[in-house]
């Protein structure tokens, strides 16, 4: 063997035993139990849309996918599912303050009409995930529609920025 295809040879090998090795390191793929509070009673079409394009990051009831078993895909899958969580929960909706909702939907709102959510790279291998212009009206419709019954009072509503401050975290800027 010559002395090139020697390294070759050691290079790859090292890899797969690298490769084999992070399959041990831990990944949180866990779904908590999900709160009996839904959502602001959405329709089913609303329903429908939010499981189909959002619940995998922003509910207690992902699906992991067969890749979620093997790193490094693992670690970034449950990173997006467990900051997703954290910045809106659809399984445990009904516990926050409401001015916190208010300011969720109003997010909501700004991230379907910029078309930030769901994640780019999420819809790439999640064609169900998808949204077409008449599903992104019906989102923003249902998400200004429940803000008008929350009835936050204006002068009570979180500001960009201001939810960590009120001892919540996230606002949607990456803060790590
Ligand atoms: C692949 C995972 C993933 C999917 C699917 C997804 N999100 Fe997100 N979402 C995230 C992550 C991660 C963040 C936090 C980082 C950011 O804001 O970009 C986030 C943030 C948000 C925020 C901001 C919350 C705040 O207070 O700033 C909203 C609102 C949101 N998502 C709504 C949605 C909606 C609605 C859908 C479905 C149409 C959706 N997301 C689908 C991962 C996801």
């Amino acid at each position: 063997m010559s002395k090139r295809s020697g390294w070759t040879l050691k290079i790859i090998l090292g890899l797969a035993v690298v490769a084999a090795g992070i399959q041990f390191i831990p990944v949180d793929r866990s779904n908590p139990p999900v709160a009996q509070s839904a959502l602001a009673a959405p329709s089913q079409e609303v329903g429908d849309i939010l499981r189909a394009a959002c619940y995998d990051c922003h509910s207690n009831e992902t699906t992991w996918p067969w890749y979620s078993r093997v790193a490094p895909a693992s670690w970034l899958l449950a990173d997006h599912v467990s900051e997703g969580r954290s910045e809106l929960n659809f399984s445990t909706w009904g516990e926050q303050q409401p001015r916190r909702m208010d300011h969720k939907l109003e997010e909501l709102v700004e991230k379907v009409r910029d078309g930030e959510m769901p994640l780019k790279s999420y819809a790439l291998i999640h064609p169900q995930a998808r949204l077409t212009d008449e599903e992104r009206q019906v989102l923003i419709a249902w998400a200004r529609d429940a803000r008008a019954q929350l009835d936050v009072p204006a002068d009570q509503r979180l500001e960009h920025g201001e939810e960590r401050e009120s001892g919540e975290r996230g606002t949607g800027e990456r803060d790590r």
